[in-house]
């Protein structure tokens, strides 16, 4: 049996209609039995201030929505449980480098955009089949690590390339790119190509891998763009034999 305890929940604060600079606030959390951050961020909701503002929807890690930069780290505060971080004290941060909404609650948009440029959607060029599209094994394989990511925006706001240059496509949605060149029921893998294959594309990546670190599914998204370049490459050869 788990004994309870009691750790300091560190919140950055900020309202952009009230504050001119963010702060943080302290809130004491008692962690009952394996408790998640997400879970102590609804105490201190539901217990001392009703005003602190975070998102989170599925709670099981599939959503991506409560996505933070929690002690140090990116990750989904539904899925970090507070005992296995060890430390008397929480630094609760929004993601960084995102226009802040609200206290934990960052906006999107961009990151969303990005996402909505690469077709995020299977196209096919002939008509749909009346039954499922079947992959092999080795088909499947090819986009099983990609097929996992949730769109928590955590490798955008970890990019260093994203933080000066607002056109770059950005990991998330460079690695969605790939996702659908790699699935072989798509028939647009060289319009895709060609739609990533440009100075703010596949080409701006500095392979810098804090994409890869900041994921918390695991994914590498440097990876996928890497598979994008030497595809875009092969092709341009093919083309000038
Ligand atoms: Fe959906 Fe955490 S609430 S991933």
């Amino acid at each position: 049996m788990l004994q309870d305890i009691e750790v300091l929940f560190k919140i950055r604060r900020f309202d952009p209609d009230v504050d001119t600079m963010s702060r943080f606030e302290s809130f004491p959390v008692q962690v009952k039995g394996m408790m998640t951050v997400l879970d102590g961020l609804l105490q201190v909701f539901e217990e001392q201030d009703s005003t602190l503002s975070f998102r989170f929807a599925c709670r099981e890690g599939v959503c991506g929505s409560c996505a933070m930069f929690i002690n140090g780290s990116y990750r989904l505060a539904c899925q970090t449980q507070i005992r296995e971080l060890k430390t008397p004290e929480i630094s609760v941060n929004p993601l960084p480098h995102l226009k802040v909404i609200k206290d934990l609650v960052v906006d999107l948009d961009p990151f969303f955009n990005k996402i909505e440029q690469v077709m995020p959607y299977l196209e096919t060029l002939t008509a749909p089949p009346e039954t499922e599209q079947v992959q092999t094994q080795a088909e499947r394989k090819l986009i099983n690590e990609v097929i996992d990511c949730i769109l928590c925006g955590s490798c955008y706001s970890a990019c260093p390339v994203v933080w000066f240059n607002k056109e770059y496509l950005g990991p998330a949605a460079l690695t969605k790119a790939y996702r659908f060149v790699a699935d072989s029921r798509d028939g647009l893998s060289p319009e895709r190509l060609n739609q990533v294959s440009h100075e703010d594309g596949i080409w701006r990546c500095h392979t810098v891998f804090n994409c890869v670190e900041a994921c918390p599914k695991n994914i590498q998204p440097a990876d996928a763009i890497e598979k994008l370049r030497k595809k875009t490459i092969s092709r341009r050869l093919k083309f000038w034999k």
